[in-house]
């Protein structure tokens, strides 16, 4: 059934270095809920992309002998780069803009021409700190110490020939809808009070100190400031100001903006703005996730504190790695990763809990019923209780996706699996299965499991795709009884159902071991 349309993006990746496991969290988040959506009926468009223009990215091709069009090219098409890494992660993009793109380009040249033309991009001197040898302008808060926070050297006052954004004029309007669109609600607290309280300013929307970014048609010594550019690449991927695509009207405005915390004042309040001036509606939502940290700082490549999603996902499985960062961390607050905590989840989760009841159900049947149950079944009073929550399951899921609260829904799911392995317990199949006459009792509960397990990897199907699959083979689940909405209704499956035993799922990992082994490869 078409329940409509659902836009949804990831923010687009600086193709400075390779991309590491908190670059990969919003990725995955965005392709769980993009593949939720679908399930649900949507016709989803989930873009991502890469923001490819600016200094770093200038240096960086310098410093590597190359041209940045070169340089980018192998960070996103080579290999182990960015698309190799949302292939292996099994992300679902519809589609990738590239902020080099022609047909992006042209778009922004044109955007940045309409708002000059309306008055709300104006030319001005910048004045500030400067620091030559990076070549950049800061303001008084960004110094350290009163230097350069890149380099630390000292800086100076300099004035340069630039144009401004008229982001003071939509400043009222932000203040009175920010509440609507900006998610989680500490986000905006932050935002009115460091940002829109304060007063917001006109912002300096080109620069002319490098080259590497798009010109300015009408003044090409100036080239747009990258924000702007990486902004607009939500609208211009649909088509707007281009005519590569034409799915702004049926897309625009987008439902959702995944971002991280840093990008949120960019994303509540800039691009807001832009939109207001190009007289756009605004995003829905835009939801500022918070970030990994690695012993409670932040990842970065200076720190040496980088984890690849390459190494850990060819060593755990795609699915696993998926699976944990969805399930350990809380969406919208920053969370501590440690390979600790990633195998203790895959262990208790995944080997202990889903995997095992898939593996000892699958077994009972083959022991017991020679891998088909027999139609003659015997209920009793003491499956209600697991029944009830598998039946209920489907809604309380749903309730926690619509809020992206991916933790709380895998949550719900994995206390389903827990009372499932504890009914295995209550009911003891291998006593049942001691006297004939318990025969029918017998297939009543496996019976019971194996549906549990059919609904519950319903629901696991946007977190860990092709473990699903695998799932859906060995309990006999075909393709009718793993839509959504299958799993609004309990006791669908036949009754006479075959399963096939296959490979253990998820093999239980040895802690000491895999810490041991992660410190040399990662
Ligand atoms: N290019 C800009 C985004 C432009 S969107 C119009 C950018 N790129 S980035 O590559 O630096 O970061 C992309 C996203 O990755 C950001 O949302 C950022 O918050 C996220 N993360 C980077 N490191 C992270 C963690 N350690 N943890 C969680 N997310 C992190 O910003």
């Amino acid at each position: 059934m078409d329940k409509g349309t659902f836009y949804i993006t990831t923010p687009i990746y600086y193709p400075s270095d390779k991309l590491h496991i908190g670059h990969t969290y919003c990725t995955v988040a965005t392709d769980a809920m993009a593949r939720y959506k679908r399930m649900r009926g949507y016709d989803v468009m989930f873009l991502t992309g890469t923001d490819e223009h600016g200094m770093k990215i200038e240096e960086r091709a310098k410093a590597a002998g190359i041209t940045p069009k070169q340089f980018v090219d192998e960070i996103i098409c080579g290999k182990n780069g960015i698309l190799d890494l949302w292939k292996l992660m099994n992300i679902s993009y519809d589609r990738f803009i590239r902020t080099t793109d022609d047909y992006h380009v042209k778009s922004i040249q044109k955007i940045f021409k309409t708002l000059y033309d309306k008055g709300d991009i104006y030319k001005s001197v910048y004045k500030g700190r400067y620091c030559t040898p990076c070549e950049s302008f800061w303001t008084d808060s960004q110094l350290n110490d009163g230097n350069c926070p890149d380099c630390g050297r000292t800086v100076k006052y300099a004035e340069e020939e630039a144009y401004f954004f008229r982001q003071s004029k939509y400043a009222d309007k932000i203040m009175q809808l920010i509440s609507s669109y900006l998610e989680p609600t500490s986000r905006v607290n932050e935002m009115v009070n460091n940002f829109l309280k304060p007063g917001l300013e006109d912002i300096c929307v080109s620069r002319t100190t490098f080259k590497w970014g798009i010109p300015v048609d009408f003044d090409p010594d100036h080239v747009v400031y990258v924000w702007v550019d990486a902004l607009s690449n939500y609208i211009t991927a649909l088509g707007y100001g281009n005519e590569k695509y034409n799915d702004f009207d049926k897309y625009w405005p987008c439902d959702v903006h995944f971002i991280g915390k840093e990008i949120v004042r960019l994303h509540s309040i800039l691009w807001p703005a832009m939109l207001m001036a190009l007289d756009l509606p605004l995003p829905k939502k835009v939801y500022g996730h918070g970030w990994l940290l690695f012993d409670g700082d932040k990842m970065s490549k200076s720190k040496g504190n980088v984890k690849d999603p390459i190494v850990l996902a060819e060593r755990y499985g795609v699915d696993a790695l998926r699976f944990f960062l969805l399930r350990e961390f809380t969406f919208g607050s920053d969370g501590n990763f440690s390979n600790e905590a990633l195998i203790s989840r895959i262990n208790t989760d995944l080997a202990n809990d889903l995997g095992n009841l898939v593996s000892r159900t699958v077994a009972m049947i083959e022991k017991y019923f020679d891998g088909t149950l027999p139609a003659e079944m015997q209920d009793d009073p003491e499956d209600g209780g697991l029944i009830e929550m598998a039946q209920n399951l489907h809604g309380v899921f749903e309730t926690q996706m619509e809020k992206y609260a991916f933790q709380s829904a895998l949550s719900e799911i994995f206390k389903v699996t827990s009372r499932a392995n504890k009914y295995i317990d209550e009911t003891a199949p291998w006593i049942l299965a001691k006297d004939d006459s318990n025969k029918p009792r017998l297939a009543a509960v496996l019976y019971n499991l194996i549906e549990t397990i059919r609904i519950c990897t319903v629901l696991l199907q946007p977190f860990m795709p092709d473990t699903c699959t695998k799932i859906f083979d060995q309990i006999g689940a075909d393709n009718t009884l793993q839509n959504y909405d299958s799993a609004t209704t309990y006791g669908i499956m036949p009754k006479t159902v075959t399963v096939s035993k296959g490979e253990i799922i998820f093999p239980r990992l040895d802690l000491a071991k895999e810490l041991e082994a992660l410190e040399t490869v990662s």
